[in-house]
């Protein structure tokens, strides 16, 4: 396995680790959970749009960790969910969550490059993933997705932005919190358009957070943080479809639909699908 893969394994399968959770080294680990306190809103969109778009599909959870949003994309009704992920003890935990929760039927999951999946072309009906791209090469994910997606498939992706120089100087200054291929790889504007070589559409859905930020350091003074993240939704909501200042929010949702199925790229995987 090339090492910035093995990396990418080594540093999920700490963060992942059930016997760390209570230790100093994992609270220092995971010390940019906190901005996830005002994610309410994107997360609310995304689930949205799954709902509308899962019933009855087969879906793929692309670079799954944990499985949490595989379990509530099944819980919405999907016929079936797969999940992969490079890390084997996210897919550990993703399997005994999903046992826990009764579900497991629905729910598969593998150890996988998300570079080179092991699924038959035109699998899947829709491809879910958060948070991905940026550990992966771009290029060849963005392929691999167009194949494994069926022709009138869709593809939602949540993502962080690079553009606000004040957040990706927060994440230069704390490395420990990340792999370097992730810090050298966040999205811009010019690598979702590099989508275009692979998908005949790709929207821009949505594009969230950036005064909401202001709300995380009162997240735990719930009388403050709760009319005060109210407010900054309500700001982001006007601040973000300004086109000067709509690039500076830290996530993007955007979507990926008619996948370009050209037989000169398309390569047939070895693996037979499994759904
Ligand atoms: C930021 S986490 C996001 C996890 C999940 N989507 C979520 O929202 O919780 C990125 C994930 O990508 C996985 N990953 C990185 N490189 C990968 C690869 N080449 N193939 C499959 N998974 C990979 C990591 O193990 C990690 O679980």
């Amino acid at each position: 396995m090339e090492s910035r893969k093995q990396s990418e394994r080594e540093f999920h399968n700490l963060l992942r680790d059930k016997k760390l959770e209570s230790s100093v080294h994992f609270e220092s680990l995971t010390a940019n959970k906190k901005y996830y306190s005002i994610t309410r809103k994107s997360l609310k969109f995304v689930e949205r749009w799954l709902s509308q778009k899962c019933l009855g599909k087969k879906v793929l959870d692309y670079c799954c960790g944990n499985g949490g949003r595989s379990l509530s994309i099944a819980n919405l009704g999907a016929a079936q969910v797969v999940g992969i992920d490079i890390s084997d003890a996210s897919i550990e935990n993703a399997k005994i969550n999903a046992s826990n929760e009764g579900i497991n039927k629905k729910l598969q999951y593998f150890v996988m490059d998300a570079e080179n999946m092991k699924f038959d072309s035109n699998t899947f009906d829709i491809v879910y993933e958060a948070g991905v791209l940026h550990h992966l090469n771009l290029e060849r994910a963005y392929f691999e997705i167009a194949r494994v997606l069926k022709p009138d498939g869709h593809c939602i992706c949540i993502e962080a932005l690079g553009h606000n120089k004040i957040v990706h100087f927060y994440r230069k200054m704390t490395p420990h919190l990340r792999t370097g291929w992730e810090l050298e790889h966040i999205l811009k504007k010019k690598h979702i358009s590099m989508a275009n070589n692979y998908f005949s559409k790709v929207e821009i859905i949505g594009l969230f957070h950036l005064a909401t930020l202001a709300a995380v350091p009162f997240r735990n003074l719930q009388f403050i943080f709760n009319p005060l993240l109210k407010f900054m939704e309500f700001l982001d909501s006007l601040i973000l479809r300004l086109p000067l200042i709509k690039w500076q929010a830290w996530q993007v949702v955007f979507v990926l639909s008619k996948p370009s199925k050209d037989s000169n790229k398309v390569e047939q995987n070895s693996v037979k699908a499994i759904i």
